[in-house]
């Protein structure tokens, strides 16, 4: 038996948690159509920490509480499993993405794809950055509504591109940029992810079929990724900064380089998990600045402290950017949960006691709800980041510990560097100013029909 939290282990144990009191098809219904609602009900009804089901995986512990959060991420990380909870995504990732495993392979594949998207490294991607959300602002025109979600998108997908693959032109490029479009837009709706959750609807029915067409997709897509690497063992050239030829470079403790088909799985992983939560933050982001304008001036003021063209470092460090992306990300956090931790062995938490094989689901949404440490949590506050230092078990959009987000630090420079490039330049408003709502869309959660924006004009 082992306890996480040594103080603890005088007390008595086994508290018994409450379970949602519903048909578990039900459960799995509310919590794909309507998951915050769900949440926030069973929040009420049960507390912080209680068990729930869902068709497809094991009951489940969710977690609400800082201090078992707390216990959980500093805990040695042998003691859970994630990626075995991750199999409803190997058909997005394939059989090698580092989300699907634990233990040797996932930590050798986290030290290899972690320092790219750090210091250094990270920073070269400053000027990249802006010269995309330029180049993507350019085709906005004055008085004409555009969807704000999707021209994030393009640009967060340009930039992964380009820092994967060191280019985001050419005629394969372009057809990348093009498929994994539509295949995001396959599960851009609650409906549309039931297939993404759910066994059954996974039927290829022909083309036209979700699933069908999704199958199709991925293939093209598998395609494309086994080209550029088979192209580029042609070459043998590996000189280049680009993140594919540091993974073409690396080689395990035996000597043995990556296979292709690990290649091409990490790099799915990547390509997904690098651009849609990014680009719906940011579309969440340009949603509340423009709702309350106060937040706008705000920035703006800041912004200008810079003076003309200034260095990307500088913006990065902006306190109240920094606390507008965090409240961003605190209101609507692209994931609801973190990936659950599954015990290996009988653990104690909080003074209850989990045998193993159970699955704990650290909840992001309702941690990020409490109004204990968030008062007035549906209002969108960036100043309580700057008048109260949150605990990595209190604010956690990044999740945590072993599976903390290796894109945590390039996520957050991407969106102040994209926010300050397009505020500092462009005067923007909502096309309809009235609120809008998130919904699922695959497995983050999104604005309800995008975020319509109007360009008034350039800033003068
Ligand atoms: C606003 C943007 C983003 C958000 C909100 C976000 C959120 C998350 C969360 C909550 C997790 C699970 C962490 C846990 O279970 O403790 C995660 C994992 C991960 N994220 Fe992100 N992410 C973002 C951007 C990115 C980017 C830009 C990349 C890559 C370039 C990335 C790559 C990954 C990978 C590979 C994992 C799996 C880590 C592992 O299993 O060890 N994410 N992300």
């Amino acid at each position: 038996m082992v306890t996480l939290q040594e103080n603890r282990q005088s007390e008595p144990i086994a508290k018994q948690l409450q379970s949602v009191k519903v048909p578990r098809i039900l459960q799995t219904f509310r919590g794909i159509l309507w998951p915050i609602k769900y949440l926030e009900k069973a929040f009420q009804e049960y507390g912080d920490i209680y068990t729930a089901e869902f068709a497809g995986f094991p009951k489940q512990v969710v977690i609400a509480n800082p201090q078992a959060i707390q216990e959980i991420f500093t805990a040695d990380p042998k003691l859970f499993n994630s990626g075995e909870a991750n199999k409803i995504l190997q058909p997005l990732f394939g059989n090698y993405s580092l989300l699907l495993h634990d233990g040797e392979y996932h930590q050798r594949q986290r030290k290899l794809l972690i320092p790219p998207f750090h210091g250094e490294r990270m920073k070269a991607y400053g000027d990249i950055v802006c010269d995309i959300a330029e180049e993507v602002m350019s085709k906005w025109t004055i008085d004409k509504p555009f969807e704000a979600r999707s021209s994030m998108q393009e640009i967060s997908l340009r930039v992964i591109l380009r820092t994967i693959f060191g280019l985001d032109e050419g005629e394969r490029y372009e057809k990348l940029r093009q498929l994994l479009t539509l295949l995001l837009d396959t599960t851009g709706s609650p409906l549309r992810s039931s297939f993404v959750f759910l066994e059954v609807l996974q039927k290829d029915l022909g083309a036209w079929s979700p699933w069908g067409k999704f199958l199709r997709l991925k293939q093209q897509i598998n395609e494309l990724l086994y080209a550029e690497i088979r192209e580029r063992r042609a070459k043998n050239d590996l000189s280049g900064e680009d993140i594919l030829t540091l993974m073409m470079s690396a080689r395990d403790e035996e000597g043995q380089p990556m296979t292709d088909e690990e290649l091409k799985d990490e790099l799915m992983t990547l390509l997904f998990a690098g651009h849609e939560t990014t680009a719906t933050a940011l579309a969440w982001a340009l949603y509340w600045i423009h709702r309350q304008p106060e937040v706008r001036e705000k920035l703006l003021r800041e912004l200008d402290t810079l003076g003309e063209n200034p260095d990307a470092n500088a913006i990065a460090k902006l306190p109240y950017l920094n606390a507008v992306c965090s409240e961003t990300l605190r209101i609507y956090p692209v994931l609801l949960f973190t990936l659950p931790r599954i015990t290996k062995a009988p653990v104690e938490i909080m003074g209850y006691r989990f045998e193993p094989n159970t699955m704990l689901s650290p909840c992001i949404y309702l941690i990020h709800h409490r109004e204990d440490l968030y008062p007035e949590p549906k209002r969108f506050k960036p100043e309580r980041f700057l008048e109260r230092q949150y605990s990595p078990y209190e604010f956690l959009p990044f999740g945590g510990s072993n599976r903390r987000c290796i894109g945590m630090a390039f996520a957050m420079f991407e969106m102040k560097l994209v926010l300050a490039t397009i505020l500092s330049k462009l005067e923007l408003s909502l096309a309809v100013n009235r609120p809008v709502v998130a919904a699922r869309r695959g497995i983050t959660m999104a604005p309800v029909g995008g975020v319509r924006l109007v360009l008034k004009g350039q800033r003068t």
